[in-house]
């Protein structure tokens, strides 16, 4: 199986605390993988160490190898800046710079860079909202704050932003719990559009959108409070839904817990 991503023995921590414990998984490219999984198990957690997010926490540090076609993300000389350039993050809140305009939103990380050139940055800010499913709702506001959308619209902003910088993967965490049903099914619709071009990774507490958007399913859990939370069963995602083989997962599938 070709391997976009490949986490092997990962192990996590929060300074003296041990938030993750031996995840491997492996991740083929254009393809959905949902995290599942009851609150505090670390879904975040692995989301964050994928693209280097996680260090950011003072005393955060992660055990364990990462790569990203065959590359360490956490090689020695490699820049965690390009590594979350190359695997970008969406967030549970949407978070535009709210009185920065629609295309300035789209193209901010790209002048970061040192892109300059105001038909450049056009050209990706329309390539980059159309990606998004965007360009129609905002073509005509493009100079009005990214604030002023609504929470679907300024979802799909923060993914228009996310692949303005043409990363590889795409890590979404909850990218729907904030949003009206109307906007998931526009952002779950929008997710399948991508992994055309992109291999994305989402955290979802929602099982139906799991089994609706992603080709593989993992399922993480404690075994107790203050213990550290584990994958317990990566499958595809019919199987887990159908067939799963780990009694805990169809636990938790079949809502008997979390
Ligand atoms: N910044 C942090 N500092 C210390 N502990 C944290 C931090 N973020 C999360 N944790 C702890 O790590 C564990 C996993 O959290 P998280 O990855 O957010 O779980 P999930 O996303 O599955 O709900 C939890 O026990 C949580 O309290
Ligand atoms: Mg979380």
């Amino acid at each position: 199986m070709a391997k976009r991503l490949d986490l092997k023995d990962v192990n996590i921590y929060y300074g003296a605390f041990h938030a993750v414990q031996d995840v491997s998984l492996v991740v083929p490219p254009n393809s959905v993988t949902a995290f599942i999984g009851p609150s505090g198990c670390g879904k975040s957690t692995v989301l964050r160490s994928i693209n280097r997010m996680h260090e950011v926490t003072p005393g955060a540090r992660v055990e364990g190898s990462i790569t990203l076609d065959g590359e360490d993300v956490y090689g020695a000389g490699v820049d965690p800046v390009g590594v979350r350039k190359t695997i970008g993050m969406v967030f549970q809140r949407p978070n535009p710079f709210p009185t920065m305009s629609i295309r300035d939103n789209v193209v901010a990380g790209l002048r970061l860079q040192g892109v300059r050139g105001r038909s450049a940055l056009d050209e990706v800010a329309e390539e980059s909202l159309r990606g998004a499913n965007l360009w129609d709702e905002v073509k005509d506001r493009l100079n009005k704050p990214g604030g002023g959308l609504s929470g679907g619209q300024q979802q799909r902003l923060c993914i228009a932003r996310a692949i303005a910088v043409s990363p590889d993967v795409l890590l979404m965490d909850e990218p729907c719990s904030a949003l009206d049903p109307i906007s998931t099914l526009a952002i779950e619709d929008l997710i399948g559009e991508l992994k055309k071009k992109y291999t994305i990774v989402i955290v979802t507490h929602n099982m139906q959108q799991a089994a609706r958007v992603s080709d593989t399913t993992g399922f993480f859990n404690l075994e107790a409070t203050g213990k550290p939370g584990r994958l317990i069963e990566i499958n595809p995602t019919e199987k887990m839904f159908s067939k799963p083989d780990e009694r805990a997962t169809e636990d938790y599938i079949s809502g008997r817990f979390g």
